[in-house]
């Protein structure tokens, strides 16, 4: 079988799965999208996505009509497939902070039923220790003439199609050498790139990714313990973290101190993590991600204590401006959105709270319809008391803090991403805050 003639299907179409299957069909494979909801199938059939991100739209237009990309709610639409990529959700579940696997299990039970002999079942969902080997057992129980892969993803939402077709690493977990040659003629263009190829067992594939995670959410909340240590001792996190970060066993990314992580990966997998952990008698090992979350828990209630300070402790009528709704720019994600909990939080004390996103306004306007939503800049600024800068858009670094003046009853600005020119904003005659500069 030449590797073209491979077919895929995609089960799952949200994020991850969308942007997997139009990146498949663009390297040429056959590609099917499945999913439950209807609503979502019919829109993708038209080459359109339900949410935002940069260049995925064109793509997967592109695929829909060149013919290579379809979708359907129908599991037996993909019975003649070679592989199936799981790409479902695991939220947190919503009594405790383990992961919610009814879809991941409800999806292997449906495509076991269809999968054919010799066809390839590859996990990408992210999921605690354990689930694919349990799932593999399963499957075999179902089919003994079919197989299940762990292939995490470490995409990031704003760069999802360019981490999906140049990865930094693929990492397959295969309990034999067919497992991982199938997976090396899907991933040979990838391979063809010298993309480090990481093989492993399937225990250590589902850990890569929440390692990673793990990882990644522990320099972010060390930043911003930093962060609190400046604000007491008089010093200036930006510059700290500019200055550890030239040490190349530190290095500078993700080390931008602020309100924090948030989105729908990095505090659901710390939390499922140590949920997972817990039930393996390993809790102690983990005990510090717990400090993590709380770290990054502190970050939005120290940006509310500023906004007491430079107003008032009573909150009530008070004009607050929000510039950012999503949870980083370039997307419109709003889940566990630290600039959308500090709006609300506020919003909750009192406070009469205008909230403007170039692209999330009507993701956090169905999530908090309480909160007041303005078209513009200008008009979110509008009489203002005081504004928060809590999500780094391109276009908010770029405001010019003269011209905005005008606008507001109060020039006093917090930045919350430390991502604004803090002399600019002083020249104007702003008054500036951010956290972890004294
Ligand atoms: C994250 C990981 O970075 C991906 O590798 C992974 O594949 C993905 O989760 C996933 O599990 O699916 P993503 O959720 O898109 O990707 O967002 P990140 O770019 O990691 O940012 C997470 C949060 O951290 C954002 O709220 C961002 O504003 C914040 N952040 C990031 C900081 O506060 N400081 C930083 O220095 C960097």
């Amino acid at each position: 079988m030449t590797s073209m003639a491979l077919k895929i299907s995609v089960i799952g179409t949200g994020y991850l799965g969308a942007t997997h299957a139009a990146c498949m069909a663009s390297l040429g494979f056959h590609v099917i999208g499945v999913d439950v909801d209807p609503a979502k199938i019919a829109l993708l059939q038209k080459g359109e996505i339900p949410f935002y991100e940069p260049g995925l739209d064109t793509l997967l237009a592109e695929q829909v009509q060149s013919g290579r990309l379809t979708f359907t709610t129908k599991f037996s639409d993909v019975a003649d497939c070679d592989i199936h990529f799981l790409c479902v959700g695991t939220p947190q579940v919503t009594d405790g902070l383990a992961a919610d696997l009814t879809f991941v299990n409800a999806s292997l039970e449906e495509v076991g039923a269809i999968a054919k002999d010799g066809s390839l079942v590859v996990g990408k969902s992210t999921v605690p220790v354990g689930t694919a080997a349990r799932l593999r057992a399963r499957l075999l129980e179902i089919n003994p003439k079919a197989d299940l892969a762990w292939n995490p993803e470490f995409l990031r939402e704003g760069f999802a199609v360019e981490d999906t077709l140049h990865p930094n690493r693929l990492v397959v977990g295969v309990t034999n050498d067919r497992a991982e040659e199938i997976l090396k003629e899907v991933y040979a263009s990838n391979i063809a790139e010298n993309t480090p190829w990481v093989r492993a067992d399937l225990p250590t594939a589902e850990l890569v990714k929440v390692a990673a995670n793990s990882f990644l959410a522990t320099k972010i909340s060390f930043i911003n313990a930093m962060a609190e240590i400046c604000e007491a001792a008089g010093g200036d996190v930006t510059v700290l973290a500019k200055a550890i970060g030239y040490d190349p066993r530190i290095g500078s990314r993700f080390l931008q101190a602020g309100i924090g992580f948030g989105g729908g990966c990095l505090p659901k997998d710390i939390r499922a993590f140590m949920a997972r952990a817990e039930e393996l008698g390993a809790s102690q090992a983990l005990e510090f991600l717990r400090e993590i979350d709380s770290i990054n828990l502190r970050a939005r209630q120290r940006v509310i204590e500023l906004v007491r300070r430079d107003l008032t402790e009573d909150l009530r009528g008070k004009k607050v401006a929000v510039l950012g709704a999503a949870f980083k720019p370039d997307s419109d994600d709003v889940r566990d959105s630290p600039a959308l909990d500090i709006a609300v939080q506020i919003q909750a004390a009192g406070a009469i709270v205008t909230v403007h996103d170039p692209k999330a306004m009507e993701p956090a306007a169905k999530r908090f319809p309480v909160l007041n939503f303005a078209q513009s800049i200008e008009e979110c600024v509008q009489d203002a008391e005081i504004v928060l800068h809590l999500t780094e858009w391109k276009m908010y670094r770029e405001i010019d803090p003269l011209a905005l003046k005008s606008y507001v009853a109060n020039a006093i600005i917090i930045d919350g991403r430390n991502a604004l020119d803090r002399e600019k904003w002083l020249e104007a005659g702003w008054k500036f805050r951010a956290l972890g500069r004294a």
